[in-house]
């Protein structure tokens, strides 16, 4: 049987190139060989105040966009956190065996708290969700960015603990193992090159977005932050502007940073941002023009009908697995 595969993609903003690189990316690659799962988590994105008329288009924008990546339903399941109650169901028990202290250390929380004026309690108890999410399917993999390593460790120790606690033979939930890339996984903003990309960063100038028009990309990449030097080569530390640069564009081609530093040793950072833009633009482009087909298709509410029932089949027998082993079924 195939090792099965699960991840998630909040719709929260237009996911960014960032998102592309360190995981969605890899949602494409895997479907041949794994049986995978792939979930719009807009259970997640309430957890910070959301729009809700934008909500809901992003929500519909999301699975589009998996679609025009290449995820192809016949081979993998889509579907919307929303509609598959098993989550919320499941959650609730995973939060009643997660200690406040655990969820308090989680370094995405203590970021995103600091943001808000007011911190809503399913912004503490987001990592359970994302918990719910994974052990429902059953998973052993999940390709995910470098920031959602530490809710992957939560993850397995819950599993751990749960099993401990309540398995009488053998195990009742599967241990997920994250699938973190070794390049990549951590896709910096343009701006502030210290600073993780993200799709609600309230500059724009920070982030490519998947849908960004090409000249629009064009303009975000000459104006990305670099340094005095002019000299393209890598050097987190030194020179964190352009080493993410070289690393977006690796991503894109396919081609080592090695080989790069080697084919623009010499070029200056103008001439290696027209060419970065260049290789962006030549692989979101086709991906843009299958988006806009899908979103104005009823195929897209088809395979997501479909999606979440096929999901919430297997949900529900895990749900009810963790139940009756509690006592609550
Ligand atoms: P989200 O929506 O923030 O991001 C989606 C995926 O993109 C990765 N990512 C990045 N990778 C490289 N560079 C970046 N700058 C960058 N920014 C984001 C994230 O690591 C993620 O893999 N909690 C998750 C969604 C989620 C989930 C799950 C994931 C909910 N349940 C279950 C896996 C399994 C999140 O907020 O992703």
């Amino acid at each position: 049987m195939k090792k099965k595969v699960f991840s998630g993609v909040q719709p929260s903003g237009i996911p960014t190139i960032g998102n592309y690189v360190g995981a969605m990316k890899h949602f494409v690659k895997l479907q041949d060989e794994y049986d995978c799962t792939y979930c719009i988590v807009n259970q997640h994105a309430i957890t910070v105040p959301q729009d809700p008329k934008e909500l809901k288009a992003r929500t519909r924008e999301l699975a589009a966009l998996y679609l025009a990546l290449g995820i192809d339903p016949d081979k993998s399941n889509i579907f919307v956190q929303s509609h598959v109650p098993a989550h919320a169901q499941a959650a609730w028990i995973v939060q009643c065996n997660t200690y406040i202290g655990e969820l308090e250390r989680m370094t995405q929380y203590k970021d995103k708290a600091a943001k808000q004026e007011s911190v809503s309690a399913g912004l503490l108890t987001y990592p359970p969700l994302m918990v719910a999410d994974i052990i429902l399917y059953n998973t052993d993999f999940v390709p995910v960015g470098d920031d959602q390593k530490q809710h992957l460790e939560l993850t397995r120790n819950f599993v751990q603990r749960f099993n401990n606690k309540y398995a009488k033979e053998k195990d009742l939930l599967v241990m997920p193992e994250p699938m973190i890339p070794e390049e990549g996984s951590r896709i910096m903003s343009l701006q502030e090159p210290t600073a993780k990309m993200s799709k609600s960063d309230t500059n724009v100038k920070g982030f490519i977005s998947l849908l960004d028009e090409p000249k629009v990309i064009l303009k975000k990449i000459k104006s990305a932050k670099t340094d005095s030097s002019g000299v393209i080569e890598y050097d987190k530390e030194n020179k964190p502007g352009i080493s993410n640069l070289l690393t977006i564009f690796s991503a894109f081609t396919d081609k080592s940073i090695k080989e790069l530093e080697a084919e623009f040793a010499g070029s200056g950072y103008g001439y290696f941002k027209e060419q970065l833009a260049e290789a962006v633009i030549a692989v979101l482009e086709p991906i843009q023009t299958r988006y806009k087909e899908l979103l104005e298709s009823d195929e897209l509410d088809r395979v997501l009908a479909d999606g979440a029932q096929r999901a919430s089949e297997i949900a529900n027998k895990t749900l009810h697995k963790m139940e009756s082993a509690i006592g609550l079924a």
